[in-house]
């Protein structure tokens, strides 16, 4: 085996039984990285057996994440592993289409709350104090280009992770010189299960074009691996985006959101 799990960095990375978590997870593998994995089912063993063909050595954990129990156990095993982390992805995440006011429900909405925003403050309060310790870590949060706008007809999704883009700024300035490092990651519309898993697969932003999931964990993991404060996911478009939302009124965002998002 070619593997030399002592002598291998080792990363977390939640949500890697999916989508953009999956194609982070096959990237670090590629730069040497050792990975635990999260998903919720079978998904994250067959995930980790193709890891592992990678030359990884894979932990796969199985959590629901959006409760206290479902972070705090398999945080345990991250333990009982007694490998330091030298990289944390916290990028499990998901939304829910439709309006607010007739379409959606209340439970599901603080659900995805519980996940999206609790449990990132949960696990970065886990990992960070051990990468302090040591003076050395990496930190990725999956935001969104979301963050950067209104998300009518998100109307709670948007604001979960415009919750983690600034989390991940304060954080890392609380952070700087300790050798730890806090990167947000902001992919725009991203080829993955996401959006049928939202009830958008209808809308225009559900039909309309995506980003590859491979070049949006691509740039991520460069960004993490080089300490950046933020790293916008997609292609150029997406990053112009990204970059017209910092000098448009939010009302005009709020529009043109709306207009894709709604069912
Ligand atoms: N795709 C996009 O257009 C887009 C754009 C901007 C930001 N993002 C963000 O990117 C991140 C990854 O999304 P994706 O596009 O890769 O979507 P995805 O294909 O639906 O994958 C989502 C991942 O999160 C996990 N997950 C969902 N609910 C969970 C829960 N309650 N507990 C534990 N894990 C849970 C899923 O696990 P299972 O598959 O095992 O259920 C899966 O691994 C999310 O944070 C999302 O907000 C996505």
């Amino acid at each position: 085996m070619s593997a030399m799990p002592a002598n291998r960095p080792l990363a977390l990375v939640t949500g890697a039984s999916n989508g953009i978590g999956t194609e982070i997870a096959r990237q670090l593998a590629d730069r040497g990285y050792d990975l635990i994995g999260t998903g919720r089912g079978d998904s994250i063993d067959t995930v980790a057996e193709r890891l592992r063909a990678q030359g990884a050595t894979v932990h796969p954990l199985r959590a629901d994440l959006a409760t206290y129990a479902g972070v705090e156990n398999p945080w345990k095993q991250v333990q009982e592993i007694g490998r330091p982390l030298d990289v944390a992805v916290l990028n499990a995440g998901r939304s829910i289409g439709g309006a607010f006011a007739t379409d959606t429900d209340l439970d599901d909405e603080l659900q995805l709350i519980a996940l999206n925003v609790n449990a990132v403050i949960h696990l970065a309060k886990r990992v960070v104090p051990g990468m302090l310790a040591r003076g050395k870590g990496r930190i990725l949060i999956t935001s969104s280009i979301s963050a950067t706008m209104p998300t009518p007809y998100e109307t709670v999704y948007g604001p979960s992770k415009a919750f983690g883009y600034s989390f991940a700024e304060s954080l890392r300035e609380e952070l700087r010189g300790s050798g730890v490092t806090v990167t947000a990651l902001l992919p725009g519309a991203t080829d993955s299960d996401f959006h049928q898993r939202a009830g958008m697969g209808r809308t225009a932003i559900g039909k309309g074009q995506k980003n590859d999931k491979r070049l949006v964990a691509q740039q991520g993991v460069d960004a993490l691996l080089a300490g950046k404060d933020h790293v916008v996911g997609g292609d150029r478009a997406t990053k112009r985006q990204a970059l017209l939302n910092r000098f448009l009124p939010e009302p005009v965002k709020a529009c043109r959101q709306g207009a894709d998002a709604k069912p």
